[in-house]
Protein backbone atom coordinates (compact mmCIF):
# COMPACT_ATOMS: atom_id res chain seq x y z
CA UNK A 1 0.00 0.00 0.00
CA UNK A 2 1.15 3.14 -1.05
CA UNK A 3 0.68 6.62 0.29
CA UNK A 4 0.75 9.44 -2.45
CA UNK A 5 2.07 12.83 -1.14
CA UNK A 6 -1.17 15.33 -2.04
CA UNK A 7 -2.03 16.60 -5.98
CA UNK A 8 -1.28 20.22 -5.93
CA UNK A 9 -2.62 23.01 -8.40
CA UNK A 10 0.86 24.08 -9.98
CA UNK A 11 1.49 21.71 -12.35
CA UNK A 12 5.47 22.13 -12.10
CA UNK A 13 4.77 21.10 -8.32
CA UNK A 14 3.01 17.48 -9.75
CA UNK A 15 5.85 17.07 -12.26
CA UNK A 16 8.47 17.53 -9.12
CA UNK A 17 6.33 14.98 -6.95
CA UNK A 18 6.67 12.32 -9.64
CA UNK A 19 9.87 12.94 -9.91
CA UNK A 20 11.29 12.43 -6.56
CA UNK A 21 8.10 9.82 -5.59
CA UNK A 22 9.27 7.11 -9.48
CA UNK A 23 12.32 6.23 -7.71
CA UNK A 24 11.45 4.64 -4.90
CA UNK A 25 8.33 3.14 -6.73
CA UNK A 26 10.52 0.60 -8.43
CA UNK A 27 10.63 -2.50 -7.32
CA UNK A 28 13.75 -4.91 -8.40
CA UNK A 29 12.06 -7.38 -7.40
CA UNK A 30 9.12 -7.98 -9.66
CA UNK A 31 9.25 -7.84 -13.53
CA UNK A 32 9.11 -4.89 -15.39
CA UNK A 33 5.74 -5.04 -16.47
CA UNK A 34 4.53 -4.75 -12.71
CA UNK A 35 7.10 -1.45 -12.60
CA UNK A 36 5.42 0.02 -15.81
CA UNK A 37 1.89 -0.61 -14.26
CA UNK A 38 2.35 1.15 -11.17
CA UNK A 39 4.84 4.51 -12.87
CA UNK A 40 1.13 4.64 -15.21
CA UNK A 41 -0.76 4.92 -11.72
CA UNK A 42 1.66 7.65 -10.39
CA UNK A 43 1.06 9.35 -13.67
CA UNK A 44 -2.40 9.30 -14.12
CA UNK A 45 -2.69 10.75 -10.34
CA UNK A 46 -0.91 14.04 -10.85
CA UNK A 47 -0.88 14.59 -14.66
CA UNK A 48 -4.29 16.41 -15.40
CA UNK A 49 -6.31 17.04 -18.45
CA UNK A 50 -5.15 13.57 -20.05
CA UNK A 51 -7.55 10.76 -21.53
CA UNK A 52 -4.93 7.99 -22.48
CA UNK A 53 -1.89 7.67 -20.74
CA UNK A 54 0.27 3.89 -21.57
CA UNK A 55 3.12 2.29 -22.62
CA UNK A 56 3.31 0.31 -25.64
CA UNK A 57 6.23 -2.08 -25.46
CA UNK A 58 8.92 -3.07 -27.86
CA UNK A 59 8.99 -6.60 -29.67
CA UNK A 60 10.59 -6.62 -32.61
CA UNK A 61 9.33 -5.00 -35.56
CA UNK A 62 6.06 -3.90 -33.49
CA UNK A 63 5.00 -2.07 -30.39
CA UNK A 64 2.28 -3.88 -28.37
CA UNK A 65 0.24 -2.72 -25.60
CA UNK A 66 1.14 -2.62 -22.23
CA UNK A 67 0.59 -1.10 -19.05
CA UNK A 68 -2.39 1.95 -19.46
CA UNK A 69 -5.24 3.57 -17.99
CA UNK A 70 -7.69 4.83 -20.72
CA UNK A 71 -10.07 3.12 -22.96
CA UNK A 72 -9.07 -0.43 -24.46
CA UNK A 73 -6.45 0.39 -27.60
CA UNK A 74 -4.98 -0.69 -30.10
CA UNK A 75 -3.02 -3.97 -29.49
CA UNK A 76 -0.03 -3.71 -31.99
CA UNK A 77 1.79 -1.02 -33.88
CA UNK A 78 3.88 -1.79 -36.31
CA UNK A 79 7.50 0.02 -36.08
CA UNK A 80 7.60 3.31 -38.30
CA UNK A 81 3.59 4.17 -38.44
CA UNK A 82 1.89 6.34 -36.20
CA UNK A 83 3.04 8.79 -33.63
CA UNK A 84 4.06 5.85 -31.39
CA UNK A 85 5.49 3.53 -34.19
CA UNK A 86 7.52 6.60 -35.30
CA UNK A 87 9.26 7.84 -31.62
CA UNK A 88 9.90 3.83 -31.89
CA UNK A 89 12.12 4.24 -35.26
CA UNK A 90 13.28 7.38 -34.43
CA UNK A 91 14.14 7.37 -30.63
CA UNK A 92 13.12 10.80 -30.63
CA UNK A 93 9.81 12.40 -28.64
CA UNK A 94 7.14 13.06 -30.65
CA UNK A 95 4.84 15.88 -29.72
CA UNK A 96 1.23 16.40 -32.01
CA UNK A 97 -0.52 19.73 -31.28
CA UNK A 98 -3.82 18.32 -32.86
CA UNK A 99 -3.89 14.92 -34.17
CA UNK A 100 -6.49 15.48 -36.80
CA UNK A 101 -3.89 17.42 -38.41
CA UNK A 102 -1.63 14.85 -38.41
CA UNK A 103 -1.98 11.90 -41.25
CA UNK A 104 0.67 9.94 -39.27
CA UNK A 105 -1.60 8.99 -36.40
CA UNK A 106 -3.60 6.04 -35.78
CA UNK A 107 -6.50 6.83 -33.82
CA UNK A 108 -7.37 4.72 -30.68
CA UNK A 109 -9.58 7.20 -28.86
CA UNK A 110 -11.55 9.47 -30.35
CA UNK A 111 -11.54 11.64 -27.87
CA UNK A 112 -7.65 12.44 -28.28
CA UNK A 113 -6.66 15.67 -29.78
CA UNK A 114 -2.90 16.37 -28.73
CA UNK A 115 -0.38 13.54 -27.83
CA UNK A 116 2.77 12.84 -26.83
CA UNK A 117 5.02 10.12 -26.72
CA UNK A 118 8.44 9.61 -25.60
CA UNK A 119 10.86 6.71 -26.65
CA UNK A 120 12.22 5.01 -23.21
CA UNK A 121 15.99 4.44 -23.83
CA UNK A 122 18.57 1.79 -22.46
CA UNK A 123 21.74 1.12 -23.34
CA UNK A 124 20.91 2.69 -26.76
CA UNK A 125 17.75 0.65 -27.64
CA UNK A 126 14.23 1.71 -27.34
CA UNK A 127 12.93 -0.32 -25.04
CA UNK A 128 8.94 0.58 -24.57
CA UNK A 129 7.64 4.21 -26.27
CA UNK A 130 5.29 6.14 -23.31
CA UNK A 131 2.22 7.45 -25.01
CA UNK A 132 0.03 9.93 -23.31
CA UNK A 133 -2.91 11.68 -25.20
CA UNK A 134 -5.47 14.75 -24.17
CA UNK A 135 -8.94 15.43 -25.03
CA UNK A 136 -6.96 19.46 -25.68
CA UNK A 137 -5.61 20.96 -28.77
CA UNK A 138 -1.83 21.91 -27.76
CA UNK A 139 -2.03 20.32 -24.06
CA UNK A 140 1.81 20.07 -23.88
CA UNK A 141 3.77 22.23 -23.48
CA UNK A 142 7.41 23.03 -23.05
CA UNK A 143 7.15 22.56 -19.01
CA UNK A 144 5.31 19.30 -20.19
CA UNK A 145 8.27 18.18 -22.26
CA UNK A 146 10.86 19.18 -19.56
CA UNK A 147 9.30 17.67 -17.13
CA UNK A 148 8.65 14.38 -19.04
CA UNK A 149 12.05 13.62 -20.50
CA UNK A 150 13.19 13.49 -17.03
CA UNK A 151 10.60 10.98 -16.10
CA UNK A 152 11.51 9.38 -19.26
CA UNK A 153 14.98 8.83 -17.59
CA UNK A 154 14.12 7.64 -14.59
CA UNK A 155 12.16 5.17 -16.00
CA UNK A 156 14.73 3.81 -18.08
CA UNK A 157 16.29 3.04 -14.91
CA UNK A 158 13.80 0.35 -14.52
CA UNK A 159 15.38 -1.96 -17.18
N1 LIG B 1 -2.21 7.48 -31.48
C1 LIG B 1 -1.18 6.49 -31.38
C2 LIG B 1 -1.73 5.12 -31.17
C3 LIG B 1 -1.93 4.75 -29.75
S1 LIG B 1 -3.24 5.49 -29.01
O1 LIG B 1 -3.18 6.95 -29.09
C4 LIG B 1 -3.39 5.04 -27.43
C5 LIG B 1 -0.29 6.53 -32.62
O2 LIG B 1 -0.58 7.25 -33.58
O3 LIG B 1 0.71 5.83 -32.63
Amino acid sequence: MYTLPPKSDNKIDNYRKIEQYLPSLFDKEVNIYSNLANTIGLLKYFIDDINWIGFYLVEKDYLVVGPFAGLPSCTKIPKGLGVCGTAYATGKLQIVSDVTECSNHIVCDPESRAEVVLPIVHKGQVMCVLDIDSPYIDRFDNIDIEHLEKIAKIISTFY
